[in-house]
């Protein structure tokens, strides 16, 4: 993926974290997810009075994009609101792996972009193939 590409994912991430419902954390998250027909899904973090009930920006871009017909993932960026790079949390990196074990998750602290494999950031993940029963 080239400069260009990532810095608009970026920006589609940053623009969707504006969205965001955040009034309990004061940490509003976009993310912007990319098919692999070039297509882009916008997410941002929607939280509860029931904190435990919060969705996260991932989650949000993943549903939605799943909820339209679009399953086929390359590349995920996601934006906080700090100038720090703002990984995904483990429950993300598991329901992304679940949907696109190959994605490549882009961060920037506002300057620099990192971008790493899902697979780097869950190794050893569990998936649909760990549910198949084996005959010892
Ligand atoms: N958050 C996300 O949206 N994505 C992540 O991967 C990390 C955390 C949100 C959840 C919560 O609304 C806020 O950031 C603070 O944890």
């Amino acid at each position: 993926m080239n400069k260009s590409a990532k810095r608009y994912l970026i920006t589609a991430a940053r623009t969707a974290g504006k969205q965001a419902h955040a009034n309990y954390s004061n940490f509003p998250v976009g993310a912007a997810l990319e098919t692999t027909d070039g297509e882009i899904i916008t997410g941002c973090n929607v939280e509860s009075s029931s904190y435990g009930l919060t969705i996260c920006a991932e989650q949000v871009a993943l549903a939605k994009a799943l909820s339209e017909g679009k399953s086929s993932f390359k590349t995920i960026a996601i934006v906080g609101p700090n100038p720090d790079f703002c990984p995904p949390c483990g429950a993300c990196r598991q329901l992304l792996y679940d949907y696109a074990p190959d994605l490549s998750v882009i961060m920037t602290d506002g300057q620099n972009t990192k971008t790493v494999k899902l697979s780097e950031l869950l190794p050893l993940a569990f998936g649909a193939t760990k549910l198949e029963r084996k005959r010892k």
